[in-house]
């Protein structure tokens, strides 16, 4: 039974684009979750069902990051992306991931394309030329575009924002708005420079985008991404360089514009285009059809940094151009953290595909099945560890896995393999039957509508009602009273068993492979086991037939396999935290140290000193007496919150003036790497202001 709505509403032909990974690391599971793996369930879900698609992706191997890999790492850009993009493409192949063409940015199709796209847009007038000052550092002889350069997002404060986004808002700005911007190369304070640039005004799609998106798709796009493009739109668009000085990247192809490149921004997702270029030109086919046909549908999936590129600055080059087709949606997820903190690619705080395709050989559908379970659908999620091995044991093995082999067991065990004739269907039979049949649209409602999550806790929906049709009708029981009966109730088991094996293909499909093979033998084709059978015939699996021998799908996950990964993590965190520590100081003598007096002591009052960011005028009771200490803990701590705090101060360092107040000691406390404070305070309440620390 074919969802009708769903069936008129879904164009024929599909291009999915799957973010481009910069090639300046391996993938790791938060771009798994967030971008490819959704994506690849998309992809393969509308294969299944007979469209035409091209799931394209390729390496982004330009931009600044790539550059700053290099000159960290001593050797070139070029050497980084051939390193990066050989690793990344056979970790996807290796995983699954089913694109049909998986290319790069230095191909030159790409840049081809890349530059012809730019080149129409510049004899179209589409561009604004302007030469204005730009950031340049004076030491590293370059101008300072994107993430060479860092400062304070104008926005929301971030310190750490880069040149053309700031991470933590998300804002997309131009380098010259960052307040103290920074060198990333020197850290020098950059001066300013004369340039000329083509930009892309972006003010004059303003309207054009609101209406398409924020009225047109007010329904059907996800919630953040709407948010997102509605406040850069209330904030008012500006015109966007598309170039850059850099000698990294597809050279602008105007006289005149030598030791100029595009904006990685704008030649990485005409890398889609040239995906679909070189995919249709290998298989024979038109490309044109995919990008420029009305009646294809396209669908960009990406993680939420990459939306404004997707939703504003690509659509705005697409709609200049004037040929092609806009998204029918962008369903960006949010990020996916680890064990509690933000995944770093620069902090090695990631699980890496590569690493967990060697260490969990042929368990792709383990991770591909808790990604999806767990994934940032809506809000920012966490993976860990525990989790995985949870959801392993108590859902892959103990509910699908189960079932499946105790399907595959009694069958062999009763009837040889081979599919018995049922005999009369009961009601719950029926029920039961007429409940697998409904499960295809029940799937794909929630896969249209991007809802994976939903998705797959459907298929194991299917699973759960295998294993309580089971339960309730105990064939074991059953086969010495009853035989006759059992045979109509390994019949409806098996076809449920055979609908799983269609069904989860788009989320497992290792499993799925396998699962058809074991049902199918040699006998049947497997390819006999699709999404429609399951829908349109009662009979998956028909009498008679002889299925294979019963092979676990999913093993037990022990707690060492588990516990060594998060070892791995630990020891990745003290790196890190040995890798930021400063150094050791000067030795000192045990006179020095006697020196110190350092006591125990009670914050009993707390201001802030006016005009200060940092400073917080305390009183603080040390036993001996109470002083007046100025501490600079005003930007992690609130004066209130800190009444009644014990604290250890060195209460004999020389007193000085801060912003016109006697500070007569100092608080002592600890710092990690990004700036958290602690207070060295006694462990029992028991220790006495005054009591000293030695
Ligand atoms: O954020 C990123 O990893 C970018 N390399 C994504 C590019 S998507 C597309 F537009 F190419
Ligand atoms: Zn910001």
């Amino acid at each position: 039974m074919q969802n009708k709505e769903t069936a008129m509403t879904l164009a024929d032909r599909i291009t999915i684009t799957a973010a481009l990974p910069y090639t300046n690391g391996p993938v790791h599971i938060g771009h798994l979750a967030g971008v490819y793996v959704p994506a690849d369930i998309y992809a393969r879900y509308l294969r299944l069902n007979k469209k035409d698609v091209a799931f394209v992706c390729g390496s982004d191997e330009h931009g600044v990051p790539i550059t700053l890999k290099a000159k960290k790492e001593g050797i070139t850009p070029q050497e980084v992306v051939d390193k990066y993009h050989a690793i990344i493409k056979r970790s996807f192949e290796d995983f699954g991931i089913s694109f049909d063409n998986y290319s790069r940015t230095s191909a030159k199709i790409h840049h081809k394309t890349a530059s012809d796209f730019f080149k129409k847009l510049y004899e179209d007038g589409k561009f604004i030329e302007e030469t204005s000052e730009q950031l340049y550092d004076a030491e590293a002889k370059q101008f300072l575009a994107d993430r060479f350069v860092i400062g304070i997002c104008p926005k929301c404060g971030n310190e750490e924002s880069y040149g053309d986004q700031c991470e933590k808002c998300g804002t997309s700005h131009n380098a010259t708005d960052l307040i103290n911007p920074k060198s990333a190369i020197t850290g020098n304070v950059p001066s300013l420079k004369e340039t000329k640039h083509w930009y892309l005004p972006l003010n004059e799609y303003q309207e054009w985008l609101k209406e398409w998106i924020l009225v047109g798709h007010k329904n059907d796009w996800k919630a953040n991404v709407l948010g997102q493009v509605k406040s850069w739109t209330d904030d008012g668009l500006k015109p966007r360089a598309v170039t850059r000085d850099l000698d990294w990247g597809i050279p602008v192809p105007l006289e005149g514009a030598e030791g100029k490149v595009l904006y990685v921004w704008f030649d990485a997702p005409i890398g889609y285009i040239s995906s679909t270029k070189e995919w249709a030109e290998r298989v024979g086919k038109d490309w044109e059809p995919y990008w420029k046909d009305k009646n294809t549908k396209m669908v960009h999936f990406i993680g939420k940094d990459n939306i404004v590129f997707h939703c504003i600055i690509f659509p705005a080059m697409l709609k200049a151009e004037g040929s092609y087709i806009l998204p029918e949606n962008v369903p960006a997820n949010e990020f996916l953290n680890l064990e509690g903190d933000k995944i770093s690619t620069s902090k090695n705080w990631a699980v890496w595909l590569h690493e967990y395709l060697e260490e969990f050989k042929d368990k792709q559908d383990i991770l591909r099945y808790v990604l999806t379970a767990n994934a940032p659908e809506t809000k920012d999620n966490d993976f860990t560890w525990k989790d995985f091995q949870a959801r392993n044991n108590n859902e892959l093995v103990a509910i699908f896995g189960n079932f499946i082999n105790r399907v595959l067991v009694l069958t062999n065990k009763y009837y040889e393999g081979i599919v018995p004739k049922p005999n009369e269907f009961t009601e719950v039979d029926i029920q039961t039957l007429a409940k697998l049949n409904e499960y295809p649209q029940i799937i794909s409602s929630s896969i249209e509508r991007y809802r994976f999550r939903e998705a797959l806790s459907e298929l194991m929906n299917l699973a759960r009602l295998g294993n309580k049709y089971l339960a309730d009708e105990e064939p074991w029981k059953q086969i010495k009273t009853n035989p006759e009966r059992v045979k109509t109730i390994m019949y409806v088991a098996l076809q449920i068993a055979a609908g799983l094996s269609a069904l989860s293909e788009p989320f497992l499909p290792f499993t799925s492979q396998k699962l058809k093979l074991m049902l199918c033998h040699s006998a049947l084709d497997a390819e006999s086991l699709t999404w429609e059978n399951i829908s349109t015939h009662e009979t998956l699996l028909p009498a008679n037939h002889k299925i294979g021998k019963a092979e676990l799908l999913f093993s037990k996950i022990e707690d060492d396999e588990i516990q060594k990964q998060i070892d791995k993590l630990e020891a990745t965190k003290i790196e890190n935290i040995e890798q930021v520590l400063e150094p050791q100081k000067e030795t000192i003598s045990f006179d020095d140290f006697t020196k110190l007096d350092i006591r125990i002591g009670t914050i009993i009052e707390a201001e802030k000193i006016p005009k200060t960011k940092k400073l917080l005028k305390l009183k603080v009771d040390v036993g001996i007496d109470t002083r007046t200490i100025v501490s600079g803990i005003a930007e992690s701590f609130k004066p209130e919150e800190i009444i009644g705090q014990r604290v250890s101060v060195l209460v004999n360092l020389a007193p000085r003036k801060l912003r016109g107040v006697e500070s007569e000691g100092m608080i002592l406390m600890s710092e990690t790497n990004d700036g958290k404070l602690t207070f060295i305070e006694p462990e029992k309440d028991s220790v006495k202001n005054g009591e000293q620390v030695s």
